[in-house]
């Protein structure tokens, strides 16, 4: 069991998953964002989560050793023997809140036909004889049409237990290159740090990744023996990702279309149609002895608020989420507080503060250079490593790439 397991109601679902709580955490999305955004995706740093003040959280985990699949989603959580009323009011709210993401995502075909409809639209409402220059223009559409119907499929699966498509390309062979520049060198790390321990023995080094996203890293991570957890406050990356780990069998079972709802920036007119198959590894991979699971909800209010759960990580790996804060400082403790004595925290990525100039939000921006001052205050030993280079979910056809230069450092708990 991971240590963040203890101190949580676990609560066991139909197969594979398991649904943890505490009283102060729970997912967050803002909903009125497409499925499929994300905070480095195209400069939309303005986006944030906040909005949602439950009071608890789901977790699901995804059990390989008891080789369960499947999931449901249990919101009638048991809250002791009869519930306050605010707990009721918040499993009331946080149903509705969950039943909105749905409603997100089964409006995908919708809204994208209705895109697609628009560039058809817009055609012809060109003169007849610019209409003949262009004459491959109409049939595309038509592909697009059969390439979102394929995505909806999915998205159908996807939402069977509780009715996603994530525009998530590091999940997919497709996304190797930039899981190779950043996510290679953190796992290298830890294999440096943790080698003295036996490849045999690494399930006993519990590793947590907050802001895990689809949970690959993490899941990456436990591939390579270490119990791993991934912690996610996003219901649709914990939709996206309950059905990658636990709803295929095989490798490229599904097929998805990622790039057809934007037609900036391409380069050949077929790249648009450019599929990806997912899985690109088979989920239940994972070496015996080994714990993998993903905790949702806030990772503050899930990891930071309550002593038991501090002091009991072998390492925290963030990767593109130190950033997410709307106080580092918080984050920073955190991870400090809930490391062991010796402990590292493992980090790379770029400070694209998620949160700057967010109305009702604060934000504290820092550089680099305070980040890493601020790390040494907390009680860190820093070692900082080379940049690396990354995009950031980049259609690898596109003709603008984002490239982060993004820090790297380990720290250890003195
Ligand atoms: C930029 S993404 C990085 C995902 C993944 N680590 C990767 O490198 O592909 C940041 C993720 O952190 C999640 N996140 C942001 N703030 C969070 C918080 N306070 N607690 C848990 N997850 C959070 C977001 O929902 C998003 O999935």
């Amino acid at each position: 069991m991971n240590p963040a397991d203890q101190g949580h109601h676990q609560t066991s679902l139909q197969a594979g998953i398991r649904l943890e709580q505490n009283q102060t955490a729970r997912p967050r999305d803002t909903i009125s964002d497409r499925p499929g955004f994300d905070d480095y995706h195209h400069d939309q740093h303005q986006q944030h989560h906040g909005g949602h003040s439950h009071s608890h959280d789901h977790g699901h985990s995804h059990d390989h050793a008891h080789g369960g699949h499947g999931h449901s989603q249990d919101h009638g959580h048991d809250h002791g023997e009869h519930g306050s009323l605010e707990d009721n009011d918040a499993v009331h709210e946080e149903t509705l809140h969950f039943h909105k993401i749905i409603k997100a995502f089964s409006q995908y075909k919708a809204s994208a036909m209705y895109a697609n409809h628009r560039r058809r639209t817009d055609f012809y409402s060109l003169p007849e004889r610019q209409q003949k220059m262009l004459p491959t223009y109409l049939e595309r559409m038509e592909r697009i049409d059969d390439a979102i119907e394929a995505n909806y499929e999915i998205i159908k699966i996807i939402c069977e237990d509780q009715q996603i498509f994530v525009n998530e390309d590091r999940a997919t062979a497709k996304g190797k290159p930039e899981r190779d520049a950043i996510y290679e060198p953190l796992i290298q790390e830890l294999r440096t740090r943790f080698a003295s321990v036996p490849v045999e023995q690494r399930g006993g080094i519990n590793v947590l990744v907050p802001g895990s996203g689809l949970g690959r890293l993490a899941f990456d991570i436990a591939h390579e023996g270490f119990s791993a957890q991934g912690n996610e406050f996003s219901y649709y990356m914990l939709l996206a990702s309950n059905f990658i780990l636990n709803k295929s069998q095989r490798i490229n079972q599904f097929k998805i279309y990622p790039y057809i709802h934007s037609f900036s920036n391409i380069a050949k007119s077929s790249d648009v149609l450019t599929e990806a198959s997912i899985p690109d590894v088979n989920p239940s991979e994972i070496p015996r002895g080994t714990d993998f699971s993903m905790v949702a909800g806030d990772f503050i209010e899930v990891y930071g608020m309550e002593e038991e759960n501090y002091g009991k990580w072998d390492a925290v790996v963030t990767c593109f989420f130190i950033d997410t804060a709307k106080n580092i400082v918080d984050y920073l403790e955190t991870i400090h507080k809930i490391l062991k004595k010796g402990g590292v925290w493992i980090n790379a990525g770029p400070l694209l503060w998620h949160f700057e100039n967010t109305p009702n939000e604060i934000s504290v921006e820092l550089s680099l250079e305070e980040v890493i001052e601020l790390a040494k205050t907390i009680g860190f030993k820093m070692e900082i490593q080379e940049p690396v280079k990354s995009t950031y979910m980049a259609n690898p056809h596109g003709m603008l790439k984002y490239v982060y230069e993004c820090a790297r450092w380990t720290a250890t708990k003195v």
